[in-house]
């Protein structure tokens, strides 16, 4: 199939990129321009989803898209609503306009109308518009994502390099079911030949959820380093997350660091079930120790 996947530059997108071209689909890659494509066979068109005009030459002659954008932080005209929401309608409208059935949507655990998490709620208008779009969708939403680049274990780790203690925002008790990116990138590769899974919507999580501690602890344990671990009470962590979200879209035009929504996020559980996309994708989820021991090099 010719493919079109957007968010291909990113941390998953490259592993799902590489999933799909072992199957022998040929690829095309949406990108800004703002980090190098992927290379290899893959064709690449410049274009944002936030640019309507960029979408027809990039659905050209594709048979399915595979859209992966998303944001954690904003930084300019890259709200969450605006790449969430308005960029998914672009993308679904340049589908429709080109003749594309078969949408596969990149959406997250915790997405649902009443979310406090404006990330959520954005991500969940972005699904219902999926819903109704009259294409042949998937939906899936993965808990925290794991693996090589990724932008969670790999900064605690590095953290971990040359600070006395990792910072853990709040009690650390809310749950989390970490899904490495090779089973995300299975699904995603999977989906469009997969028809059983058109009109559904899958949790990706790993077999196990752990308190966040917990996880940080693990990623300790993985980098043999012997570190503490502090709790910052909420009130610092959100005042601090309110100045950096001030400070660095305006002083450095860069996303901050730690968002409020971020912190919002983190004090709830993101727990899914992992059955029904491993019975329908047929594989099994990696355990986050396991995936711990692969990307430290202890497996
Ligand atoms: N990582 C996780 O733990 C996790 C968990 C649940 C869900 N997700 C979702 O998974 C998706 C991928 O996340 P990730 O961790 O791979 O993020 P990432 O590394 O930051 O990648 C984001 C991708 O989106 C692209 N992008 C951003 N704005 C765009 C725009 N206006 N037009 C076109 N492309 C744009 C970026 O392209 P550029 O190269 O141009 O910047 C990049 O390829 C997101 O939807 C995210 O919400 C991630």
């Amino acid at each position: 199939m010719k493919i079109l996947v957007t968010g291909g530059t990113g941390f998953v997108g490259k592993v799902v990129v590489e999933r799909l071209l072992a199957r022998g689909h040929s690829i095309r890659v949406l990108a800004r321009g703002t980090r190098p494509a992927p290379g290899g066979t893959c064709e690449t068109v410049q274009g944002s989803i936030l640019r309507p005009e960029s979408l027809p030459a990039a659905c050209r002659e594709v048979d399915a898209v595979v859209h992966l954008v998303g944001i954690i932080s904003e930084v300019g005209d890259q709200t969450f609503e605006r790449v969430h929401t308005e960029g998914t309608r672009n993308m679904l409208h340049a589908a429709q306009l080109a003749g594309i059935r078969r949408f596969i949507h990149m959406s997250a655990l915790g997405t649902r109308p009443e979310a406090v998490a404006r990330y959520h709620r954005s991500k969940w208008e972005a699904e219902v518009a999926v819903r109704a779009s009259g294409l042949d969708w998937t939906i899936f939403r993965p808990s925290l994502i794991y693996g090589p680049g990724d932008g969670f274990v790999g900064l605690f780790a590095r953290m971990a390099e040359w600070s006395p203690v990792l910072p853990v925002i709040g009690t650390g008790q809310s749950r989390v079911q970490p899904v490495a990116v090779e089973d995300v990138g299975h699904c995603f590769a999977s989906a469009p030949t997969t028809p059983a899974s058109v009109g559904r919507t899958f949790d990706l999580c790993g077999p196990r959820s752990y308190p966040f501690d917990r996880v940080i602890r693990m990623i300790l344990e993985a980098t043999g380093r012997h570190r503490g671990v502090v709790h910052l009470p909420l009130p610092i962590a959100r005042l601090q997350a309110r100045i950096l979200e001030s400070v660095f879209p305006r002083i450095l035009d860069q996303a901050p660091p730690l968002n409020r929504d971020q912190i919002q996020m983190l004090e709830e559980d993101n727990v899914g079930d992992p059955v029904p996309a491993s019975e329908v994708f047929g594989f099994v989820p990696r355990s986050f120790e396991d995936g711990l021991a692969r990307l430290f090099g202890r497996a």
